[in-house]
């Protein structure tokens, strides 16, 4: 926290009046599902992003990150701020609307973040959720976690305009240490799940952003599978309800790629909910072969896999990880790799696992993947200002 505080008094000259950190995620099974109302089972990761803010006066806000230039000055009310700037000015003008934005009707904010953009991991949730948190505290408001998923996941749908899902945001704002967070999407009801196993990331090193391209076509494509699909079930509302023994009807009533999308959806639906029955009953090894088959959807199915991160994929299961898949939208980012706990027999496995892979992808691309070990943390909270 010591980071965003000294930015602010470097940059404003005064101490800040609150801060808050939040985590990003790391995404174990049920991709893609959020946004058509299915089940997702995200963990929070042990990168967080923190913000530090003080008062401004009406309308203003003054932005300063670590990792990007000079200081950002923009009123809130009007228009659209630019790059991350805007996902704070979506926050503000949510506060706003739930009278909990700070007294003073402006404010400054210092962000310093260990979390890599565009990598999979919702650096952008954990953003949101943290200057909402701040925020909020600036203004003497109490939000409950869920209002400040709320807030963040409106920032980022309605005001930047990226139509991601709720998952991140829930997961920045609920998750906790050593538990995945089992979220079905359409009722949001959620329960917390411990993990056995030890969790690896590989980065490709491929970033994508979201705001335009494929993650928002392949949203409008989930939309028009779901319209034709009325015609068949008047009642269906989410593409995540169609019911799984009637598969050959949706086969025969959607074209490709429309089928194609919601076979995705559809099947990644039953392995979340039947892979977070697996977790909680620590059977990993049958949880790892549904990471496996939902690495094959996304890569078949939803289209949104890369070569570089099928090559990880494929390394690890060579090397006898007990699951991997692409995590988070796809497109470049991050593959989860599960592999069983404790040391010894395990210990030498993550040796091999670790290798294989990166022998692999520099045969194939001429350089090395980062890879990280996973820690299960906590969602959002307080920061202590100095
Ligand atoms: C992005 C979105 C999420 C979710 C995932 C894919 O991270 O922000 O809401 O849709 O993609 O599962």
């Amino acid at each position: 926290m010591a980071t965003a505080s000294a930015l602010f008094r470097a940059t404003f000259g005064v101490a800040p009046r609150a801060a808050a950190s939040a985590p990003g995620r790391v995404n174990l099974i049920g991709e893609h599902t959020d946004y058509n109302g299915g089940p997702v089972l995200p963990v929070a990761c042990a990168a967080r992003t923190f913000v530090a803010v003080g008062p401004a006066e009406r309308g203003v806000l003054e932005m300063v990150s670590t990792r990007e230039g000079p200081v950002v000055r923009t009123d809130y009310r009007e228009g659209q701020a630019a790059g991350w700037g805007g996902y704070i000015a979506g926050v503000m003008r949510e506060l706003d609307a739930l009278g909990a934005a700070p007294a003073e009707g402006g404010a400054r904010v210092a962000v310093a973040s260990d979390l890599p953009v565009a990598a999979g991991l919702a650096s952008s949730a954990a953003l949101t959720v943290a200057a909402a948190k701040a925020l909020s505290l600036l203004a003497g408001a109490r939000l409950r976690p869920r209002q400040l998923a709320g807030v963040a996941f409106r920032a980022e749908h309605d005001h930047v305009g990226v139509r991601c899902g709720i998952m991140d945001q829930m997961s920045a704002a609920l998750a906790r240490p050593g538990r995945a967070l089992l979220l079905e999407c359409a009722s949001l009801a959620l329960r917390h799940i411990p993990i056995g196993g030890r969790l690896l990331l590989v980065d490709s090193g491929l970033r994508r952003e979201l705001a335009a391209g494929a993650f928002n076509e392949r949203r409008v494509e989930c939309e028009a599978a779901v319209a034709r699909l009325k015609l068949e079930l008047p009642e269906l509302r989410w593409l995540a309800s169609w019911p799984a023994a009637w598969l050959p009807r949706l086969k025969r009533a959607l074209p490709e790629p429309l089928r194609s999308r919601a076979l995705h959806v559809i099947g990644e639906t039953a392995r979340a909910r039947f892979g977070a029955q697996l977790l909680a009953r620590g059977q990993l090894k049958p949880f790892g072969e549904l990471l496996y088959e939902s690495h094959e959807s996304c890569r078949r199915l939803y289209d949104c896999s890369t070569p570089e991160l099928d090559t990880i994929v494929a390394a690890a299961r060579r090397a006898g990880a007990l699951g991997a898949r692409l995590t988070g939208a796809g497109w470049g980012g991050a593959v989860l790799v599960l592999l069983g706990k404790g040391k010894g027999r395990s210990g030498k496995n993550e040796a091999k696992v670790t290798h294989e892979i990166r022998r692999a992808f520099r045969a194939a691309y001429g350089r090395e993947p980062a890879i990280d070990v996973v820690y299960p943390s906590g969602g959002v909270r307080r920061e202590r200002v100095f």
